[in-house]
């Protein structure tokens, strides 16, 4: 108990101090306590930062180039931005027939979602604009106004529909604060209703499951339906069939497989209408890693405690904790910083090999097809048993190099998760390759040992800009899998130049 003694004195001083201000000419106004309640449907993440300063400053360093440090994921490193296409020639071939085969780079800082999108190919943007969903807070408003015609509408018009102010920014506070009382909130509808496709309701989320699900509105595969006109029509995520923790690449395909209105593009090489996976960091992730066992969150190593003065906020600057010295994983981990980022890099190098060892082994089997449809066409007799039993494959192979490829910690969220997709991958691949070759072989079609993949046909002078394939020192590919699979010659690549 405070003694009453205590108060009277203060009182005394209260009173001493109003006598001598009202002494002085001008008495400064009692500072208001600080309401750091933001008025509902703010957008502007500066007006936010007026309540919060440390948080918002920290937000506003993801414009910065990523420091080094990193060596899969070098996002924006000053002047480059990462051509995915030629750290993976494989997915060159493989991609081919739309956007992501013209333009796909490694990922950068949250400042740069909607600027990149602005500059990328255009024909990056031909779903329309159902692309900004996971790109500004301002599309569940959008979607809301423009209904079914803001999925297919053409891209730069739903865009200018979003303040002119906001046009080139990205995620901001609303995405992921309740305005009221800065708790964690899900601002799509996206995710909510993935969510409740698994029996889960949003509500019931806890803190620290909130602190991956936020990022999990956008860091996670989704799928965009199309009408018969192939105009899209709606987006979501492939989770129906699964669990919270259990979200598998099998169920996904399973998900792609059941509705032809879920195949989004047409592979130039073999013909075929499929599905795509983008960015799946959040189902990879929590498909039984240790981490996730061990209920660590996306924000425990993205958006680290850090201080500043005297205050402990939550790093706002969303990185690589590679570009971030290995300071989010020591708030944990006793080792070393070089310890701890030479368990990293171990773990990509091993992934990245079984990913291109995969990958080129698909893209060997599509490549194949290739040749199956030229003899058909050339009138020779293709066994149709073997060739539906070499697509049924190849699709399976597909499927889970696009994932592992598309996921963008190269192995590290889930080591054993993405070694044991690629490994089923490989076995997909060749698999389809041996049948087709059987195939080819009855029809008296004589198929060279090495198949020639044609890389440079895909590489070179890609879309609008023509984009070229990159010097070699960009490449990822540790083991050299790429040089045992297809001997450099038949790759046909201008190795050193640009
Ligand atoms: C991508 C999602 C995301 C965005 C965007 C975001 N935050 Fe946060 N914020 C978080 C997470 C995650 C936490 C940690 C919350 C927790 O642990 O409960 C957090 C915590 C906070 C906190 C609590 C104190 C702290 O530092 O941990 C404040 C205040 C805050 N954010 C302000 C902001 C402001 C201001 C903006 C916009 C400039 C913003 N946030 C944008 C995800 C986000
Ligand atoms: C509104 C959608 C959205 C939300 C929410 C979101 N992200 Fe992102 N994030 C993106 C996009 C888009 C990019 C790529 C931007 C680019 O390349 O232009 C990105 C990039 C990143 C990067 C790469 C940064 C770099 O400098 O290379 C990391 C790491 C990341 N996000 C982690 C997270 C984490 C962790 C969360 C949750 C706390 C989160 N993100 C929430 C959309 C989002
Ligand atoms: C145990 C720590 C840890 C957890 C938990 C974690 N990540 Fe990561 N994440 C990493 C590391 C390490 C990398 C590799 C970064 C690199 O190579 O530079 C990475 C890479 C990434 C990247 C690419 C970064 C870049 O700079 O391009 C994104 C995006 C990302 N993580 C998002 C997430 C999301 C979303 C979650 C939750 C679903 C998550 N991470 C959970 C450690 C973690
Ligand atoms: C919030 C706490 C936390 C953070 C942050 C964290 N870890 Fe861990 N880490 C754990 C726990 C708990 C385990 C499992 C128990 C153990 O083996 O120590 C683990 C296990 C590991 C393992 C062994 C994995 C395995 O499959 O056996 C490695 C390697 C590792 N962490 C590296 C990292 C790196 C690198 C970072 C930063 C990018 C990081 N951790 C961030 C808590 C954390």
């Amino acid at each position: 108990m405070r003694p009453k003694g205590t108060s009277l004195i203060l009182w005394a001083m209260v009173l001493a101090g109003m006598i001598l201000l009202a002494g002085t000419c001008s008495p400064p106004k009692p500072e208001p306590v600080k309401t750091v309640t933001i008025p509902d449907g703010e957008y502007d993440p500066a007006v936010w930062g007026k309540a919060y300063p440390l948080e918002y400053d920290s937000w506003l360093k993801s414009k910065e180039p990523d420091p080094p440090g990193s060596k899969y994921r070098k996002g924006w490193t000053g002047n480059a931005k990462f051509d995915k296409l030629s750290e993976y020639p494989f997915m060159a071939l493989l991609l081919n027939g739309w956007g992501f085969g013209v333009e796909y780079n490694e990922i950068r800082g949250h400042h740069y979602m909607l600027i990149d999108q602005l500059e990328i190919d255009p024909s990056r943007l031909k779903a329309g604009g159902v692309c900004l969903t996971c790109k500004t807070p301002f599309a569940p408003k959008l979607k809301e106004e423009l209904g079914p015609s803001y999925f297919q509408d053409p891209y730069v018009e739903v865009h200018a529909k979003i303040p002119a102010q906001f046009q080139r920014m990205g995620v901001m506070c609303i995405d992921c604060h309740d305005n009221k009382t800065m708790d964690l909130k899900f601002s799509r509808w996206t995710l909510d209703k993935a969510l409740a496709d698994m029996g889960k309701d949003p509500k019931t989320a806890t803190r620290q499951e909130k602190r991956s699900l936020v990022c999990a509105q956008c860091h996670v595969s989704y799928i965009i339906k199309k009408d018969k006109d192939m105009k899209s029509i709606d987006v979501f995520f492939p989770w129906q069939g699964s669990k919270e923790g259990d979200i598998s690449i099998e169920n996904i395909i399973k998900v792609i497989k059941s509705d032809p209105a879920y195949l989004e593009w047409k592979q130039t090489v073999t013909g075929f209408k499929l599905g795509f996976s983008r960015h799946p960091e959040y189902e990879v992730y929590t498909k039984n890693s240790t981490h996730w066992q061990a209920g660590v969150s996306c924000a425990d190593c993205h958006m680290q405690y850090m201080r500043v003065g005297a205050n402990k906020i939550s790093n706002h600057n969303v990185g690589s904790p590679l570009a971030q010295g290995m300071t989010a994983c020591q708030q944990c981990h006793a080792e070393t910083a070089q310890w701890l980022k030479d368990r990293v890099l171990a773990i990509q190098d091993r992934t990245t090999s079984l990913l291109n060892r995969a990958g080129y082994a698909t893209a060997v089997a599509a490549k194949l097809f290739e040749a199956a449809h030229q003899a058909q066409a050339g009138g020779k007799n293709i066994n149709q048993d073997l060739y539906k039993k070499a697509k049924d494959l190849y699709e399976e192979a597909f499927y889970r190099i696009n994932y592992i490829g598309a996921e963008n910690s190269a192995g590290f969220h889930n080591p054993t998760e993405a070694g044991r997709i690629c490994g089923d991958a490989v076995a997909f691949a060749e698999k389809s390759s041996a049948l087709l070759r059987q195939a080819l072989a009855q029809a008296g079609v004589e198929v060279p040992a090495n198949v020639n993949l044609e890389l440079a046909k895909y590489l070179q002078k890609r879309g609008v800009k023509g984009l070229n394939f990159k010097p070699a020192e960009e490449f990822k590919d540790p083991y050299h899998i790429q040089e045992l699979l297809t001997p450099a010659a038949s790759l046909g690549l201008p190795v050193a130049a640009q």
